[in-house]
């Protein structure tokens, strides 16, 4: 049985193509949660390289074209249907997704 754990509205990124939201399973962790071209897509915010967060102040992310998130800190750069780091110091690795599912504007976590 799939439960749903509401993460965030559709509304809530307004002109932002991410948003972050505490992860409401484990209160040391937060998850991106990203609006791409073609659905919504959610990682849970820490950077591969070392395992900081993404965000250069809290909830505010870097992305280039849409289509790439950057960390912080030493600019990786992951793409954001994939999770994949495309360039960067950890490229070939991936953020941690997270699954999530789109029901009337909101955003829930799949368990
Ligand atoms: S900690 Fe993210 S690129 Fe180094």
């Amino acid at each position: 049985m799939v439960t749903l754990i509401k993460l965030c509205e559709q509304a809530d990124f307004q002109e932002k193509l991410c948003v972050r939201v505490e992860h409401p399973e484990d209160a040391n962790k937060s998850i991106v949660v990203i609006q791409g071209q073609d659905g919504v897509y959610a990682y849970e915010n820490i950077c591969p390289h070392y395992s900081v967060q993404l965000d250069y102040k809290t909830g505010v992310f870097n992305t280039y074209k849409n289509r790439q998130i950057m960390c912080a800190h030493h600019s990786a750069m992951f793409d954001i249907t994939t999770g994949e780091c495309v360039d960067g110091p950890c490229k070939g690795h991936s953020l941690t997704a997270v699954q999530v599912e789109v029901k009337e504007g909101i955003v829930y976590l799949k368990r």
